[in-house]
């Protein structure tokens, strides 16, 4: 990929997005959209990383041998989405190991959500319904973005996602089915995660000045209102079968529009998790960074193997 003052590559570029066609690694792209994607894709890398630690701090924990099964193969199903994710923001012309560096730094960043604390089981449940139904609803359109290795990353990505969804409701569909205790237990697990997961689609619309070029680009496909009103419209009738309640107050059926009214997320907390002082941002990290020097070994060991394969 090179830039350059020719207008040729720039309508060439122009015409592919015109056309809702693929750019791919070898194609002109102004830098700008380069930077845009590479700072997006790491972002979503490091989100499905740094996402498998709330869940996988209850793999020793989990109540049964099945439940234990179901949970391993979601946090592993996590490192296999980062590791897609790498390998595609590598077609850009940035290293993984540069991406890890970045993130480790604070330069760059993960999805806000993965800031609040799990303590209790129910929350393996919440966050496969809301969390990874929030993902669902932001990531199918990627699978038409503009950059080709990002969007088929997305289409392995979204096939698993939908079994993470599934997996969360089946377990607190099972929890409402038992005792009292369990279904407080679900009940208090959304109460915490409802407002925190309508912050993961983003600042309101009038608030996202990069958004309108990430459109025309081709890179969104949808506004980030757009997507949290699709959101909320797809849980309520679930929340509704699972008998629990989405503690908003505001939240109702409005007949003009079709779709739901609901009330507005915190957005003073949501800044303040983005800048660094969610309830977990520095246990993230510094667990994301110990585990980075632990595998030190390994990365020694398998360059040093790759060496000697080459050498022969
Ligand atoms: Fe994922
Ligand atoms: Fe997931």
């Amino acid at each position: 990929m090179t830039t350059s003052e020719d207008p040729e590559p720039q309508a060439a570029f122009d015409a592919t997005i015109a056309r809702r066609d693929r750019i791919e690694p070898r194609d002109w792209m102004p830098d700008a959209y380069r930077k845009t994607l590479v700072r997006q894709i790491a972002q979503h890398a490091h989100s499905e990383i740094i996402g498998m630690q709330p869940e996988g701090a209850w793999i020793g924990s989990a109540p049964s041998l099945r439940r234990k099964a179901i949970l391993l193969a979601k946090v592993q199903d996590e490192a296999g989405h980062g590791l897609y994710l790498y390998a595609a923001c590598e077609t850009l012309g940035v290293s993984r190991a540069e991406l890890t560096d970045l993130l480790l730094a604070g330069r760059q960043k993960y999805s806000s959500i993965f800031n609040y604390p799990t303590p209790s089981y129910a929350d393996v449940g919440t966050i496969g319904w809301l969390v990874d139904g929030a993902a669902i609803c932001n990531q199918v359109p990627l699978c038409r973005t503009s950059y080709g290795p990002y969007g088929r990353a997305m289409i392995r990505i979204c096939k698993e996602e939908s079994f993470h969804q599934r997996q969360g409701y089946e377990l607190l569909m099972t929890m409402m089915r038992g005792t009292e205790a369990q279904r407080a237990m679900v009940q208090e697990s959304v109460n915490r995660f409802w407002w925190p997961v309508l912050m993961m689609f983003g600042p309101p619309d009038v608030q996202s000045p990069n958004s309108a070029r990430s459109m025309a680009w081709g890179i969104k496909r949808n506004s980030n209102d757009e997507l949290r009103q699709k959101f909320v419209d797809m849980t309520v009738p679930q929340a509704d079968a699972l008998g629990v309640t989405l503690p908003d107050p505001d939240l109702r059926w409005n007949e003009e529009r079709g779709q739901h009214d609901f009330g507005e997320p915190d957005w003073e907390e949501f800044a303040a998790v983005v800048r660094g002082d969610g309830p977990c941002n520095a246990q993230r990290l510094r667990h994301r960074q110990a585990a980075h020097d632990d595998g030190a070994w390994v990365r020694e060991a398998a360059t040093a193997f790759a060496a000697r394969a080459g050498a022969r």
